[in-house]
C-alpha cells in the first residue's frame, strides 16, 4: 500500500495548482480607456452599460442591472419586488450570508428549507411545507455551480403567487434543461466577486424579463433617482447606491465576453474529475443530473464512510497533504446556527424584524432545523476547481484522491498487528 503523504511518504502533487484568474490585456485596454476618459462613475459613461448590454445578450434576456457586489444584487431584486416589512422569503441554508443580508436589510424573515442530497438545490416539498400566507419570494441558491429542481420549484412558486429569484453568484452560466441559470425565476442574480467565474474584484448583476420590475431594480440600486425628465433627482422611495463604478465595469466587460470560454474550461476540468471519480470505490462525484450543466466553483465530492471507515476530516487532512487543498463543510454550520440569525443580532438592541410586533411570530433557529443541509456540510469535501486546470492537473488530483481511498480502504483489512 502506497505510503500517505500525511504519514510521511511521498506527496502526489509538489507543484501548486493553478489559482490565477483569466484576466490580463483585454481587461487593461478598458480600464486604459476609462482612465483616459476621466469619467470613473457609471453615469455618464460606457463600460457599465455596455457590460449590462452585453450580460444581458448572453442570457438572452432583456433587462441587466449591475450592482457593486452578489450581496447587492440580491438586494435589487428584493427592492424591485418591495415586500412589506415581515414578509417571509424561503431560502437554503448553505451559501455565503450575502444570500440572507438583503432579507433582513429589506426587513423580512429568512424561513430556512432543506436541500436535497443529490444537488444541494432546495428541497420542493420543504420549500411548499415551509410556505405560509407571509410567504412572498423563494430564493434559489445553484450551489456550487448546479441548479436543484427547478421545474418544481417553479411550480410551487407559481401555484402559490410567490417571487422565484435564483441565486446564481455560483452558478454563471450553469444549465438546466436546456435554459440557463438565472432564466428559470423571476430574476437571476450574480456575483462578481474575485473567486466567482467571472470577476472584477467585487460587483454584482441582476437579470430579467419583467420590464416594470427592472425599472424599480434600476431605480433601487440608484437612490430611486429617475434620471433625466421631469422628475429628475425625484428620490422616489427608500433605496440603496449600489451602482457599479466605470472601472469595475471595464474588468466586468471585458470579462463577460470570457464567460462562455472560461465556463467552458471549467466544465471541461470538472467533468473530467467526475468521469475518473465514478471509478473508485467510496468516492462519490458531484451528481448532474440529466439536461443540466454545472459550472464548477468549487468542486464538491463526498466519501462512502461504510467503504472508506474514514472520517471526512481525515480524508481531507490527507489529501491537503498530498498537494490538493482539501476542506470539509463550505460553510462550517448552515446559516441559521450563525450569531446574526440564531441570536438575531440585527438592528441596535431590537432583534428586528423578528420582534417586530407586525410580524406577530416567534422564530427559532435551532440545529435540526435542515437535517439534510446539516449532515452535507459535515460530509462534504471541496476542492479549488479554476479555468487554468489542465488534463494533467486533474489527472493529479485523480491521483492523489485514490491514493487516499485505497489507503483508507486497504487500511482496515490490515490484520490488527499490522
Ligand atoms: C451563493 C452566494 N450568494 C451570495 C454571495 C454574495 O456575493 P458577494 O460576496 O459578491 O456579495 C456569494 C458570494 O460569496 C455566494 O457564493
Amino acid at each position: 500500500m502506497e505510503e500517505l503523504a500525511i504519514n510521511g511518504g511521498p506527496k502526489t502533487r509538489t507543484r501548486p495548482l493553478p489559482s490565477r484568474r483569466d484576466i490580463g490585456a483585454e481587461e487593461l485596454k478598458e480600464i486604459i480607456d476609462v482612465i483616459w476618459s476621466g469619467q470613473l462613475n457609471r453615469v455618464g459613461g460606457t463600460k457599465v452599460i455596455a457590460f449590462e448590454r452585453e450580460f444581458a445578450n448572453l442570457y438572452g434576456v432583456k433587462h441587466a442591472i449591475a450592482s457593486t457586489s452578489g450581496t447587492a444584487a440580491i438586494h435589487v431584486a428584493f427592492g424591485a419586488i418591495n415586500p412589506e416589512p415581515c414578509s417571509e422569503i424561503i431560502t437554503g441554508p448553505i451559501s455565503d450570508i450575502g444570500s440572507v443580508i438583503p432579507i433582513l436589510y429589506q426587513n423580512c424573515i429568512p424561513i430556512f428549507a432543506d436541500i436535497e442530497l443529490g444537488t444541494y438545490g432546495l428541497d420542493p416539498d420543504d420549500v411548499e411545507r415551509k410556505i405560509t400566507d407571509r410567504t412572498v419570494a423563494v430564493l434559489a441558491i445553484h450551489l456550487f455551480g448546479l441548479c436543484g429542481d427547478m421545474d418544481r420549484l417553479s411550480k410551487i412558486c407559481k401555484e402559490h403567487g410567490i417571487y422565484l429569484i435564483e441565486d446564481c453568484s455560483q452558478a454563471h452560466l450553469a444549465e438546466y434543461k436546456g435554459r440557463l441559470a438565472g432564466t428559470i425565476g423571476d430574476f437571476g442574480c450574480f456575483s462578481l466577486q474575485q473567486s466567482k467565474q467571472i470577476t472584477c474584484g467585487d460587483g454584482g448583476v441582476t437579470i430579467t424579463n419583467n420590464d416594470e420590475l427592472a425599472d424599480r431594480a434600476r431605480l433601487f440600486a440608484d437612490k430611486a433617482w429617475p434620471r433625466g425628465g421631469a422628475d429628475d433627482r425625484g428620490y422616489l422611495f427608500l433605496a440603496m447606491n449600489y451602482r457599479m463604478t466605470e472601472l469595475q465595469g471595464a474588468v466586468a466587460l471585458a470579462q463577460v465576453r470570457k464567460a462562455k470560454d472560461i465556463v467552458a474550461r471549467r466544465r471541461r476540468a470538472g467533468d473530467m474529475l467526475t468521469k475518473l471519480l465514478k471509478e473508485i470505490e467510496g468516492v462519490k462525484p458531484p451528481e448532474v443530473p440529466p439536461g443540466s450543466a454545472h459550472s464548477y466553483w468549487l468542486y464538491p465530492f463526498t466519501i462512502d464512510r461504510e467503504v472508506l471507515k474514514v472520517r471526512p476530516e481525515e480524508f481531507a487532512r490527507a489529501l491537503s497533504a498530498e498537494g490538493i487543498p482539501a476542506s470539509v463543510g463550505y460553510i462550517k454550520k448552515p446559516l441559521y446556527l450563525f450569531k446574526v440569525l440564531k441570536e438575531q443580532v440585527t438592528y441596535g438592541s431590537s432583534h428586528c424584524p423578528f420582534d417586530c410586533p407586525r410580524y406577530g411570530r416567534k422564530i427559532e433557529y435551532r440545529e435540526g432545523d435542515c437535517p439534510n443541509a446539516e449532515r452535507i456540510l459535515k460530509e462534504i469535501i471541496t476542492i479549488p476547481i479554476n479555468e487554468f486546470y489542465t488534463e494533467e492537473d486533474i489527472n493529479d488530483i485523480f491521483r492523489a484522491i485514490s491514493k487516499v481511498a485505497n489507503y483508507y480502504r486497504n487500511r482496515n483489512l490490515q490484520p490488527c498487528s499490522s
